[in-house]
């Protein structure tokens, strides 16, 4: 049974919460009742105008604000019943359909993971790495300081603060919970990264698309992003996941012209790491007040080091290390330590060298005999590539009959519209471009719409 919220006791608990009369501020002071248990799910909300009355705001303010709620998955509107509070299960979602349950094929494509063989040999570095006589405590540095002079060599712009968190992952949550308000509206790039948008949703933050070509955000486009009130950027400096996009110089002093005035929070996910061919840019140098960057040790030294660094302002990190010591405190001291030696012993840095090399590579082979297929395919860098197809569900069919697991490119759509794609992780095929290069021209023309050309 749906309980309905009475206009009054509405009045009472958003009243106290509601720091401007606006429909932002009626969202936002509806969102903090909820996350404080004031308004539970299923809780039904009263007919527009009687709010509307009942706080001296418009209708139409009342209204704005409930598709406000609605788009942070605050509120659901159902016809005859009306407007109802959902407290929803967060989870991984869109993150869990972007992969296609791999086991079933023969080459599984569809998992933006790195080949094992161009991993550099952590056994070996286990056998090296010797715990220090005294076993590290909780009042220790979260960092050890071999580590921190490592990253501050290699960051790219000088960043007051340096941290290892578990992960790009990791970063991003610790992040989004950290900086993001229910209701706040974050630029993203579309396509986008699918457990980004699965984070958005869980903390109620509202994503605004932001395209992107082979150079990183459309410039034209992050302006927009700002002009509808976004308070934040996230994208990935280079090797993009799903598209294979790397900033350039120009693009970034675009970005950074558009960005310098406006009072907004910019997160890098540099997922690719060491082993992305493009260079290490950052708008870290230009905005170095409000760039977060992050970069990722999976790809590169592997995914269950669960290790990567996070770096910008002292205001902006700091509060990130004060909330994980509510929870996890810091990343183990020992894999950091494993870290260290794989970025200081020759032979592994060689091998990641290698890698990075081997993965332009294969890239570079099925993209050019697409190209000859006839289908184009953007991007520069990274494991993934982004390829047209005419209807993405027969495209995946059409490959799971020859054996090829592949990602639909729906979770990775930010709104309705995107044109349909498959995302394909080209670093994990060692040999055999030419075969799947002509497995994937087949499937970018399968499907009903060929058939009707
Ligand atoms: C864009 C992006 N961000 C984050 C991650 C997760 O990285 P990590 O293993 O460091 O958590 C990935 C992994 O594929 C990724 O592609």
């Amino acid at each position: 049974m749906l309980q309905t919220v009475t206009a009054s006791r509405l009045l009472g608990v958003v009243e106290e919460r509601m720091a401007e009369p606006t429909a932002r501020g009626l969202a936002a002071a509806v969102g903090r009742a909820v996350g404080e248990g004031r308004l539970a799910d299923g809780d039904k909300l009263p007919p527009i105008r009687t709010v509307a009355t009942q706080l001296g705001l418009s209708p139409t303010t009342v209204s704005a604000a409930w598709g406000l709620l609605a788009r942070a998955g605050t509120v659901r509107t159902d016809g005859r019943r009306g407007t109802v509070i959902t407290v929803r299960a967060v989870g991984p979602s869109r993150y869990r359909s972007a992969l296609t349950g791999g086991k079933l094929f023969a080459q599984d494509l569809s998992t933006g993971t790195p080949d094992p063989a161009l991993l550099p040999d952590l056994r070996a570095a286990l056998r090296r790495v010797v715990p220090p006589a005294e076993p590290a405590t909780y009042l220790d540095d979260p960092v050890l300081p071999e580590l921190a002079d490592l990253l501050r060599a290699d960051w790219p712009f000088r960043a007051e603060r340096l941290t290892v968190v578990d992960g790009a992952m990791d970063a991003l949550h610790l992040i989004a919970t950290t900086h993001l308000r229910l209701g706040q509206r974050v630029a993203v790039e579309q396509p986008c990264f699918p457990p980004l948008l699965d984070l958005l949703d869980a903390v109620g933050a509202v994503p605004v698309a932001v395209e992107v070509d082979d150079d990183g955000p459309l410039p034209g486009q992050v302006a927009q992003a700002l002009a509808v009130g976004a308070e934040a950027l996230f994208l990935q400096p280079r090797g993009q996941n799903p598209s294979g996009a790397s900033l350039t110089p120009e693009r970034v002093a675009r970005l950074a012209a558009i960005l310098r005035d406006a009072d907004v929070l910019v997160v890098e996910d540099d997922s690719a790491g060491a082993v992305a061919a493009t260079p290490a840019l950052s708008l870290g140098d230009a905005l170095p007040d409000r760039t977060l960057h992050v970069r990722s040790y999976s790809k590169s030294h592997g995914p269950d080091l669960r290790l990567a660094a996070l770096g910008g302002p002292a205001a902006l990190v700091d509060p990130v290390v004060d909330r994980r010591f509510l929870g996890q405190g810091w990343t183990s001291r020992l894999l950091q330590r494993v870290l260290v030696d794989l970025l200081t012993h020759a032979p592994s840095v060689r091998a990641v060298q290698r890698a990075q090399r081997e993965y332009a590579r294969r890239r570079a082979a099925v993209v050019g005999a697409l190209a000859r297929a006839g289908v184009p395919v953007g991007g520069k860098d990274g494991l993934n590539i982004w390829v047209p197809v005419l209807d993405e569900q027969a495209a995946v069919l059409l490959l799971a009959t020859r054996g090829i697991g592949v990602s639909a490119g729906r979770p990775f759509a930010v709104r309705p519209g995107q044109a349909p794609h498959l995302r394909v992780t080209v670093g994990l095929v060692a040999a055999g471009h030419a075969e799947l290069a002509a497995a994937l021209a087949d499937a970018s023309r399968a499907g009903p719409r060929a058939a009707a050309r």
